[in-house]
């Protein structure tokens, strides 16, 4: 290595932001603790809270509550106040990580990273390979981990903004539609559509059959299994059309033929009918996909999106990060004559197909 080629100062800013994300790996864990032992909701009741009472509180051992405490005081997850040693977190802090409804609420994320640590034998092995990882073949962590983090997204934007933001889609799911929600993994977009259209008729489909499993356990719980039905079926061969709206919900990206899967949905569409689809944030080119949150969709999609749609085939592996563009072009040669960017969020792209 040329030392003379190094600039000092750029050294120490790079190397001050790598040693803040290795920072943040090690928070990540400590975020997982926090929110399987119940301490970030014992603290968001408590307000200013000691180390001992915080341990009482959640049945922990004081000595480990501590130490944890503090490393969420280093990182700003956390206020300490050192008149009383106290531990408190801010209403701001407590809607991230103790309120498991907001849509905010990140702590079941690190269970994707967790699972993507999990399998990097595999990751790795299959960068050799050129050979695909299917969903199904993940840590466990994985399905629970996504399905928890995009269930807030949906909590929070599909009924009061994503419906109302496609031509006609409240007004006729309001009057009885049949919808059919692909690749719908643990189903909570289903389930959520069907609690807000008690009229309308949801059938949701997915190649792994665990996370239709567990979709039909939540259409229970919720009560709405007397109209959603989940069943294993793949997007290129689900049946009962035709239906009224389909939807991809961070999916079409995944599969090995996205093309034949969007052929699909146009010969299982009512002609009047439309596509929702849910694809996550992206910018056409990679150098305006230069944010945290790209790089976050862009790390997954390495291990997880790429590998899925090679290990089906691969036939056009868009990844994660696809944008609008290369996603209109998959729709026009299914045949859809219309499509436009219906809503956006930080995490997602809405996007509106009509034949
Ligand atoms: C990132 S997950 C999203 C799951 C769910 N829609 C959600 O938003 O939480 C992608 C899902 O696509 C499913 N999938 C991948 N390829 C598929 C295919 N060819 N047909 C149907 N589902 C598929 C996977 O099994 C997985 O459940």
């Amino acid at each position: 290595m040329n030392a003379q080629a190094i600039d000092q100062q750029k050294l120490d800013a790079f190397l001050a932001r790598a040693v803040g994300d290795l920072s943040a790996g090690y928070g990540g864990v400590m975020i997982s603790i926090g929110h399987k032992l119940g301490l970030y909701q014992a603290m968001a009741e408590a307000g200013p809270v000691g180390a001992r009472d915080l341990a009482t509180r959640t049945h922990c051992a004081e000595r480990y509550v501590r130490e944890w405490l503090n490393a969420q005081v280093a990182g700003g997850y956390a206020n300490y106040q050192p008149d009383d040693d106290s531990y408190e977190l801010s209403p701001e802090q407590a809607v991230v990580l103790a309120d498991a409804e907001s849509p905010v609420f990140i702590p079941n994320a690190w269970q994707v990273p967790a699972s993507m640590w999990f399998d990097e034998d595999k990751a790795v092995a299959a960068f050799r390979s050129g050979e695909g990882v299917a969903w199904g073949d993940h840590d466990g962590r994985l399905y629970c981990g996504v399905a928890a983090f995009y269930r807030n997204a949906y909590r929070g934007s599909l009924v009061p903004d994503w419906l109302p933001a496609l031509e006609g889609v409240v007004d006729r799911l309001a009057a009885g539609s049949r919808v059919a929600d692909v690749g719908c993994g643990y189903g909570h977009s289903s389930v959520l559509m069907a609690e807000a259209f008690p009229a309308s008729e949801f059938r949701g489909f997915d190649v792994h059959q665990a996370s239709i499993i567990a979709a039909k356990g939540h259409a229970r719980q919720a009560g709405v299994d007397d109209r959603v039905v989940f069943e294993t079926a793949s997007a290129t061969d689900y049946p009962g059309g035709p239906y009224d709206l389909i939807c991809f919900f961070d999916c079409l990206h995944d599969m090995g033929d996205p093309l034949a899967a969007a052929r699909h949905a146009a010969e299982s569409l009512d002609p009047d009918g439309t596509v929702m689809l849910v694809e996550p944030f992206a910018n056409d080119r990679l150098e305006d996909n230069v944010s945290p949150v790209a790089r976050l969709y862009y790390a997954a999609s390495t291990t997880l999106c790429c590998a899925h749609s090679i290990s089906e085939g691969g036939r056009l592996v868009l990844g994660a990060q696809a944008g609008e563009t290369r996603l209109a072009e998959v729709f026009r040669q299914a045949g859809f004559t219309r499509f436009r960017r219906a809503a956006e969020t930080p995490f997602n792209l809405i996007l509106e197909a009509r034949r």
